[in-house]
């Protein structure tokens, strides 16, 4: 049978390692986790404040030799859309989050005001989403919001869609239009 390769990806913060962790366990999957490969194979070059300065190339080649594994994995990271390639892809799940919620999220990480900025602007902008559609494609590409749910109740959607393969995946979620009507854009958007 073809071995599942499920790929959990979002701007940092949206609850990927969480939702990953509950899913590979639930299904008995292996779980990759693309910074630890990163960074137990020396991938990666300096710690910037931005984070890891990532081998993008050998991470690339890294991540093939991994996916031949002949077991079910879940993929999971945020430099999914820049360091898989989509053939043998099952699905891609993104994992989006309102930015008041990723906002608190990423303080109580200890992230600076400027990582919290950056980080929450992409969020906004829907970078992982549209990276994502750009590597993948629409087909195989979903979306989920986190906001307000627990980690399971975000498992147990993403396994049911996982299960029943809903012809239309994106949900459309539209934070941009959410912070302006808030009139929050300067408080995101330093300019
Ligand atoms: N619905 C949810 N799904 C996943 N994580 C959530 C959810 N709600 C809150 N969290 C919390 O968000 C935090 C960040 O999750 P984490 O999995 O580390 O994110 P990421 O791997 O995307 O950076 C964790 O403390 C997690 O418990
Ligand atoms: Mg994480």
């Amino acid at each position: 049978m073809k071995k599942l390769r499920f790929v959990i990806t979002g701007n940092p913060g949206v609850g990927k390692h969480t939702t990953a962790k509950i899913i590979a366990e639930k299904i008995n999957a292996d779980i990759i986790d693309i910074n630890d490969v990163a960074i137990d194979n020396n991938a990666t070059g300096k710690k910037t404040d931005l984070g890891l300065d990532v081998d993008v190339k050998r991470l690339v080649r890294l991540l093939e030799k991994q996916l031949k594994a002949e077991r079910d994995l879940v993929i999971v990271g945020h430099l999914a859309p820049y360091v898989l390639r989509p053939v043998g892809i099952s699905l891609v799940a993104v994992l989006r989050r309102s930015p008041y919620e990723l906002e608190k999220t990423l303080k109580k990480r200890g992230y600076s005001v400027d990582k919290v900025r950056e980080n929450v602007a992409s969020e906004i902008l829907g970078t992982s989403l549209y990276d994502s559609l750009k590597t993948f494609g629409k087909r195989k590409v979903a979306e989920f919001d986190t906001t307000g749910k627990t980690p399971k109740e975000t498992a147990d959607e993403i396994l049911s869609a996982l299960q029943k393969k809903p012809k239309s995946k994106l949900i459309g979620i539209d934070w941009l239009n959410l912070v302006s009507e808030k009139g929050d854009m300067r408080r995101f958007f330093k300019y």
